[in-house]
This record gives C-alpha cells, sequence and structure tokens, in this order.
C-alpha cells in the first residue's frame, strides 16, 4: 500500500528545494507526497533556525502534532534541516512526539531511518558532509505553479559571517557536478517550466574542479565538441559561477534564469558580464549588505566595508542599467550605535533598493557574535531602528516601482491573482509582481505565457500592465 507523507518547509528557498529532495528519496520507499498533515501516515517538518522566532514558530507546530497523534495512532512525526542539525538529540528530549532527526546532509538514510521508527524507536542522524550535493537526485516538485522551480547548485557555507547559524547546520561548503544542473534545467524546460532559480548561500563562490577521471575522459574527446571559448558542459573544465549561468543560458535558451544569493564580498564583473550578455539571465540580483556602517560590517566579519558594496552596486548599475536590486538588513547588531543605524538608512537612500527584507538581530548560539560580543542593543531600541528601516523602504521600493509606469517589460505568467479571479499576476525581469487582465489580445492568459506588457500605474508592491501581445521570450546571445 502507498504511504502518504507530508512535508512542510519553513526558512529559505533552499529547505523548499530540499524537501522536493527528500519527497524524491521517498518516494522510492514508496511515499507519496499528500497535501496536509491529516491524511498522512507521517509528517516531516523542514525547519529553519535563522532567527529565534523561526524556531519559536516551529517549536509550536510540534506542539500541534500532539493532536494529530491522538487522532491517529500510527502517525510518525519527524524533523528534518537546520533546526534538526542544531539541536540534535535535545529535540527528542523536548518534545516526545518527535521520531525522527535528520539532518539536511543525511536525507539519503531516510529509508533506514523511518524504518527504525516503523519499529517503535526513535531515529536520528546529523552526520554533515564534505561531499553530498543530491547531485542525480531528480527532485519531485511539491506545491508547484508547473512554471518556476528551485535548483540547488550548492550546500553549505564556509563565510562564519559572526550572526549567521547557517555554517553550523549546514556545514562546509561544495558545489554541485554543473553538468546534473544542466541535465536537471533541461529536463524542467522538458517538463514545461519556463524559468529556473539557482540556489547557493553565497553563489559567487560556486567553484567545479573536475576529478582526475573526469578531466580523462574529456581528454579523450569531449571537449572538443564544446564551442571554442566555452566552457564544456561535461564537467570536465573548470567551472565559476559566471561559467555556470552561462551553461545554463546557453542550454535552456528560451527558460528564464535567476539566482539567489549573491554574495557583496565576492560578486565580479565577470558574473555581471554575462549578465548583461543574456536576455534570458533575469535582471535582478539580491545583494544582502546587513549593515551601511562599515565598523558594523567589520564586526559582522562580511568582508568588505561600505566603499567596496557601493562600488559593486556601481559595476551593476554599468553593466546593466535596468537591473533591480534587493538586500537584506540587520537591525540592531552587537555595538550598533544610532550613528552605524543612520549610516543605513543612508546607505539604502543612495542605493534606492527595489525590495529588502529587513530583521531585527537574534543572537543565535555558538556564532561568533555570541561568543565575542555583547548583544547590547535594547529590544526596544532593535525595534525602532527596523521600523525606521522598513519605513524607509516602504518609500524607496514605491519610488523604484513607480519609475517602471509607461516602459514595456515581458512578463512571465505565474497564475490566477489572488485578488480577481480576472486578472492574472507574473514577474517581469526585474522580479517585479505585474498584475494583467486574464483576457488579452484575444486569448485567455495561461500560466507559462510570456506576455508583452506596458506598465499603467505602480504602488509599493506590485505594477499593473495592459498587455501588447502575447509572445515567446526573446532569448539567445547579444
Ligand atoms: N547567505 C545569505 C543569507 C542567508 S540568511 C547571505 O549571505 O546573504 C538570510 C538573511 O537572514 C541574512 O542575509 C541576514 O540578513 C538574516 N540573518 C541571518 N542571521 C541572522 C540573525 N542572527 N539575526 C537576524 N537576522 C539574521
Ligand atoms: Fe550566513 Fe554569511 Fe554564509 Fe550568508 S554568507 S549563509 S550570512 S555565513
Ligand atoms: Fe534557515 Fe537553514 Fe535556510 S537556518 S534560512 S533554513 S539554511
Amino acid at each position: 500500500m502507498q504511504k502518504k507523507v507530508y512535508i512542510e518547509s519553513y526558512g529559505c528557498q533552499m529547505n523548499v528545494n530540499d524537501s522536493e529532495v527528500v519527497a524524491s528519496i521517498l518516494a522510492k520507499d514508496g511515499y507519496t507526497p499528500v497535501q496536509s498533515a491529516e491524511e498522512a501516515d507521517l509528517v516531516l517538518l523542514n525547519t529553519c533556525s535563522i532567527r529565534e522566532k523561526a524556531e519559536y514558530t516551529v517549536l509550536q507546530r510540534i506542539n500541534e502534532m500532539n493532536n494529530l497523534k491522538a487522532r491517529n495512532k500510527d502517525l510518525k512525526v519527524g524533523v528534518l534541516g537546520c533546526m534538526a542539525e542544531r539541536m540534535r538529540e535535545d529535540l527528542l528530549e523536548k518534545k516526545k512526539v518527535v521520531d525522527l532527526v535528520v539532518g539536511p546532509d543525511a536525507y539519503r538514510t531516510l529509508p533506514e531511518l523511518l524504518e527504525k521508527v516503523g519499529t517503535g524507536q526513535k531515529a536520528v542522524n546529523v552526520l554533515l558532509s564534505r561531499e553530498e550535493t543530491y547531485g542525480e537526485i531528480v527532485p519531485v516538485r511539491l506545491d508547484t505553479n508547473g512554471v518556476t522551480a528551485f535548483v540547488t547548485i550548492m550546500r553549505g557555507c564556509d563565510n562564519m559571517c559572526a550572526f549567521c547559524v547557517v555554517p553550523f547546520t549546514r556545514g562546509r561548503e561544495r558545489s554541485r557536478d554543473p553538468q546534473s544542473i544542466v541535465a536537471e534545467c533541461r529536463d524542467l524546460w522538458a517538463k514545461g517550466y519556463k524559468e529556473v532559480t539557482l540556489l547557493g548561500q553565497n553563489v559567487d563562490s560556486y567553484k567545479w574542479k573536475p576529478t582526475a577521471s573526469a578531466s580523462d575522459a574529456g581528454a579523450e574527446g569531449t571537449r572538443s565538441v564544446d564551442p571554442p571559448g566555452r566552457p564544456g558542459t561535461d564537467g570536465s573544465v573548470p567551472t565559476d559561477f559566471a561559467d555556470l549561468l552561462e551553461l545554463v543560458a546557453l542550454a535552456v535558451p528560451g527558460m528564464r534564469i535567476r539566482y539567489s544569493t549573491s554574495h557583496p564580498k565576492d560578486m565580479t564583473d565577470k558574473v555581471l558580464a554575462v549578465m548583461a550578455r543574456y536576455d534570458n539571465i533575469c535582471k535582478y540580483i539580491h545583494l544582502p549588505v546587513q549593515s551601511g556602517s562599515s565598523d558594523v560590517l567589520k564586526r559582522m566579519n562580511r568582508g568588505y566595508d561600505r566603499a567596496w558594496y557601493l562600488e559593486r552596486m556601481a559595476s551593476i548599475r554599468r553593466h546593466m542599467p535596468d537591473c533591480a536590486i534587493s538586500t537584506d538588513i540587520i537591525a540592531g547588531f552587537c555595538g550598533e550605535t544610532a550613528a552605524d543605524h543612520q549610516e543605513t538608512l543612508s546607505l539604502m537612500r543612495e542605493v534606492v533598493y527595489d525590495m529588502a527584507f529587513m530583521f531585527k538581530y537574534s543572537e543565535r548560539p555558538k556564532t561568533l557574535a555570541a561568543r565575542k560580543y555583547a548583544d547590547d542593543v535594547p529590544d526596544d531600541v532593535k525595534g525602532r531602528r527596523l521600523q525606521e528601516i522598513i519605513d524607509l523602504q516602504k518609500t524607496l521600493s514605491a519610488q523604484r516601482m513607480a519609475g517602471y509606469v509607461g516602459q514595456e517589460h515581458d512578463v512571465l505568467i505565474e497564475g490566477v491573482s489572488k485578488r480577481s479571479a480576472e486578472h492574472m499576476y507574473g514577474r517581469n525581469s526585474q522580479n517585479a509582481v505585474v498584475i494583467v487582465p486574464r483576457h488579452a489580445d484575444g486569448a485567455e492568459l495561461l500560466p507559462g505565457m510570456f506576455v508583452r506588457v506596458t506598465i499603467t500605474s505602480a504602488t509599493a508592491g506590485s505594477l499593473q500592465g495592459a498587455v501588447i501581445k502575447v509572445r515567446d521570450l526573446q532569448t539567445a546571445t547579444a
């Protein structure tokens, strides 16, 4: 009999994609995904540790599992992801309802662990790996709109930003074989997907070094079929992130390509040049700044200062005047003064971000900041600074969005607008949401269609447009 699994994902896009890898591993073990915890034999919570609040949300959700278990005695509950890695056996101690704890590098062992759980025992595997990339596993797309998909290109992080728990929960950085990335993108295209987002904590440090045997294979002739001056698609030559972007752009020329996340200290002009060269690479960069103060950035161990960040911004604008930029900002990091905070606000005004994710600093166990610095900005001050950052960003977003009015954009339709069944929503290359009438150019718009749109009006959160024509994305090299 088919067993039913319900997977709930918290945290970043990489977790969402990991859940799809887990669904794929479990499919071979006889599990089909279902849409609610109530109908499942196995509930898996794929969790996030990035801030205390994120963990609190999951701990509350775990408590709710007691009610489900009361109704379904055979139900098993597992915790995956970053909280599993961080809390390990403690989770089993704290929450009796949990049967299974599995860290982000141990998903291949799920079938064995579940077998153990099936006999009434608890099971834990939180071993981190230096090699695991789940490279050849084809993810089972969950909650999909059939149009956009995530493709993880690397795992872990070696950066040790002082505030960040990720290096502890995700382990050392490692890159996935470019050949398997290209194959996954081709497969998605064949299945009708129109947009991929390449994922990594710091995509700019993507680095594939062929093994000795792979280069030997290349020497026997595979390399010679590649166009001159372009990296091979066989994984037999060293590949950096710019090379990878170009490989994917050429392999699936009709597909839109996005990526996340860039790191200001590592973002190269080579990447920007590739982005500028290919129409199917979206003109959007998420470039987290964290703070506008060089003193704070130094304590954060980010590896750049304010001047360096602004120079990177200028380079983006030189390469792609129409590129949208978003960011992450932390308010109230250790030792942040009122003057530091003002520097963050002034940097925001200077850059004029399209969008920002904004957070109050939350101390995480084991991190450099937790060990070295006092969490000394009072909570109410953190809150006030965060609110000022949010208020300013609202104005800046509105300003950026208003700038699009009157322009023509290509929009990839993703689905029916939540507000009106007579409207569809999609995104332009700059990642802004665009709302258009459902019927246009004599046709009904469907998810996956590209439409040429004139932007007619804007709010801080979305654009409204009028369809000029339905068309395929014009792609290939400039
Ligand atoms: N790899 C990405 C960030 C991943 S975490 C990068 O380097 O940019 C996403 C965001 O969460 C971070 O950019 C940061 O703004 C925020 N964040 C991380 N740790 C945090 C903490 N301890 N408190 C508050 N915000 C945090
Ligand atoms: Fe965390 Fe820094 Fe790595 Fe991003 S780059 S995941 S913020 S340690
Ligand atoms: Fe959270 Fe882990 Fe992602 S801590 S943000 S789920 S890498």
